[in-house]
């Protein structure tokens, strides 16, 4: 799959704008706040779905009524992603054809790569979460409905817990959906942090060239509590999530621990070993996702190319020289 030109209408700050991209490289280049992030962002929403960081009103150029964002592939294909403010409903063309949602046969694989990434392993819990959610949503579409269904029972939990009074069984429904998507949640999760360790060493050492150690750990806030069991310890938490207004006890609160040699790499590894674990984590992404897609995935790289020193970006270069790769720089 190799994109070929993209349009936007109103997306973000770009009112008209259109690039041509390169089949193998495209370089985008412009001044801090010109749009750069947003041409990926759009990029990403027409072949993801969705976009990496926001929802449609805030992509909606301010006072705009619709955006619209055209994705052409060298195959003759196009999406066509239409969000119109009055409905605020948003929906996906393709041939004539009109989705709510992004098919599943006209999504592609990709890798992003942002600025933030660099700092995944000392950066909180939450944004980990988020980004191997991310990860996982593109490799399992079961992930996708376990986690919104996850999502939707705790936040009706959540929003019980935080009236004046609720007696324990009326939290009763929403505890069985928790146990029930906690646990497949978990085992997904469990199962990618396997595979992403059978590669990732060899991987390092391939680009920082040495013997070190890499792993990932997966540390889950309910242990290996199966579905009986992940019930009851959510029911024991109540007196607790009564005073809190909130859930304690779930999946929700699950950690990924980078280990260097064996012990934690927040503390231990220096900045451009963390850097070059997260390249090494990039790679072996990009080749799950081809593995199980059968796709290669396109590489979106923002601002972080120059943010890589000599080795690291030779080693960037070398591993995706088989992917469409679309970056930004700073002029
Ligand atoms: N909904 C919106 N309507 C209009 N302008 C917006 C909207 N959302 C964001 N912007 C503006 O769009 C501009 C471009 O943002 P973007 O993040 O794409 O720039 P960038 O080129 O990536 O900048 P940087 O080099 O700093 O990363 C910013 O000035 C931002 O304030
Ligand atoms: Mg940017």
């Amino acid at each position: 799959m190799i994109i070929k030109d993209i349009k936007l209408s109103n997306f973000r700050c770009h009112k008209e704008y259109g690039l041509d991209f390169d089949t193998h490289t495209t370089q985008i280049l412009g001044e801090n706040g010109w749009g750069k992030t947003s041409v990926l962002e759009a990029i990403y929403l027409a072949v993801q779905g969705k976009s990496f960081k926001a929802v449609d009103r805030e992509i909606l150029r301010r006072g705009a009524e619709f955006y619209r964002v055209e994705l052409s592939f060298l195959n003759g294909e196009k999406t066509t992603v239409v969000y119109d403010e009055g409905i605020a409903k948003k929906s996906f063309l393709i041939t004539d054809k009109k989705w709510a949602r992004l098919p599943k046969k006209n999504r592609y694989p990709v890798v992003l790569f942002e600025p933030a990434d660099l700092s995944l392993i000392t950066s909180s819990p939450t944004r980990r979460r988020d980004y191997f959610d991310r990860f996982l949503a593109q490799l399992f579409d079961e992930y996708n409905h376990s986690l919104s269904q996850y999502n939707k029972a705790l936040k009706q939990r959540n929003e019980l817990l935080k009236k004046e009074y609720v007696r324990q069984e009326n939290l009763f429904p929403w505890n069985i959906l928790l146990a029930r998507y906690g646990v497949k949640i978990r085992m997904m999760r469990a199962r990618l942090v396997a595979n992403l360790n059978d590669s990732l060493t060899g991987v390092y050492r391939g680009i920082a060239e040495n013997r070190d150690e890499v792993a990932l750990k997966y540390d889950s806030y309910t242990g290996e509590a199966l579905e009986s069991e992940y019930l009851r310890l959510l029911e024991m938490d109540y007196n607790r999530d009564v005073l809190t207004g909130h859930t304690n006890f779930g999946i929700h609160k699950d950690d990924y621990i980078f280990l260097f040699n064996g012990v934690p790499a927040d503390g231990t590894a220096s900045r451009g070993e963390m850097r070059s674990v997260i390249l090494a984590l990039k790679f072996v992404e990009a080749e799950m996702l081809f593995e199980d897609l059968r796709r290669r995935p396109l590489v979106l790289l923002d601002d972080v190319f120059s943010e890589l020193d000599d080795t690291r970006q030779k080693a960037l270069v070398k591993n995706f020289q088989e992917n469409q790769v679309i970056l930004t720089s700073v002029k």
